[in-house]
């Protein structure tokens, strides 16, 4: 199959070289000149030791107009943009994206299917760092359809021993697991600079119970949050180094503004715009989510310690009954 990936960053390269070993050939898109070129050398310029074995890259969004199959690994702010360029008509798209569009507040295939009704839509999410599919490491992940059929052809076309693709149904349960994982995983980066790993392991459960509350209002099914694409991918992004929204969270614990902490990192942290658009989502429809409502005051800049206090303070109920009521 020959697919047209948007974004030549960690991820879409990652999926890129995943695509390639699986005998497809994919050409990636970048409006980055210097990516460009460096992968069409032999390797990336993001990550010490990754190369890109044979890959194709175009700063040519053009080019994509004769690709059946767009993969979207472009950051959530960005997809819009790039969409309003390439006619999407008659395209499959898969989004590997994961966050909510700022303003609109939509998921990725929202955008899609606002841009071209008819456009079949996907989403593939799931635990899974760039570095290590690069690597060949093992890694699941799910493939979320609108149509079975389809889904299961690309199902064929994606998975491998090392790269198992699940499909699910829920399109949007998918996508907001995705998206909402990140803005926890910056709680538990916060919280893992000295509130320990009791701490720690009450904000992933906690954060879990939350995601789902947040998601199933939002249209996901309660099981997916349980999944890979929810509970399975807030596993790794909390607890692991590699995750760059909870490098995000331990540096703004150790006193680094907002601003300060992404200069350091230099990456796209998802999880920062998509708890603002969260915010607006929670307050919009008066949900209770305590954790996505605390990284959003801290991004605000209220101070941490007056945050943690007033949730630690705030009545814990039962623990799988009614929230409490709304302050
Ligand atoms: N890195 C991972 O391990 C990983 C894993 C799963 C999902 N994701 C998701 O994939 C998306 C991308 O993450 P990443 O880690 O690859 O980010 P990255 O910062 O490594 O790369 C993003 C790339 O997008 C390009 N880009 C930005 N705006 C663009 C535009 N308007 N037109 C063309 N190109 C543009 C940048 O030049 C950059 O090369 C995010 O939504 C992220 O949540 C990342």
């Amino acid at each position: 199959m020959k697919f047209f990936v948007l974004g030549a960053g960690r991820w879409g390269t990652a999926l890129a070289l995943h695509l390639r070993r699986k005998g497809h050939q994919p050409l990636l898109y970048d409006l980055n000149e210097e990516v460009v070129d460096k992968i069409n050398r032999g390797y990336h310029p993001y990550e010490e030791g990754m190369t890109s074995e044979g890959l194709r890259a175009t700063t040519d969004l053009s080019e994509g107009e004769a690709y059946e199959h767009l993969l979207c690994a472009l950051p959530v702010q960005a997809v819009r943009t790039v969409l309003k360029e390439l006619p999407l008509k008659g395209k499959t798209f898969i989004s590997a994206s994961k966050g909510l569009e700022l303003k609109t507040l939509k998921r990725v295939s929202q955008i899609v299917k606002e841009l071209e009704p008819q456009c079949k839509v996907f989403a593939l999410s799931g635990p899974s760092f760039a570095k290590e599919v690069w690597r060949g490491l093992p890694t699941a992940l799910v493939l979320a359809y609108e149509d079975r059929d389809k889904a299961t052809e690309l199902q064929e076309a994606l998975n491998a021993p090392q790269f198992r693709v699940y499909l699910n149904p829920d399109l949007a349960g998918v996508e907001l697991g995705g998206a909402l994982k990140n803005v926890i995983a910056i709680a538990v980066g916060i919280s893992d600079l000295g509130y320990g790993y009791n701490a720690r392991s009450a904000l992933i459960t906690r954060g879990i119970h939350e995601m789902a509350r947040i998601g199933t209002a939002l249209g996901g099914r309660y099981e997916t949050f349980l999944g890979l694409s929810g509970a399975g991918d807030l596993i790794l992004t909390a607890t692991s180094d590699l995750s760059r929204n909870r490098t995000f969270g331990l540096l703004l614990g150790k006193g680094l503004s907002p601003r300060e902490a992404l200069k350091r990192i230099n990456q796209t942290v998802e999880g920062v715009k998509t708890a603002e658009a969260l915010y607006e989502i929670i307050k919009g429809r008066g949900l209770y989510a305590p954790v996505c409502e605390g990284v959003y005051r801290v991004l605000k800049g209220e101070p941490i310690g007056k945050v943690v206090e007033e949730i630690l303070q705030s009545p814990p109920g039962e623990e799988f009954g009614s929230p409490p009521p709304l302050r």
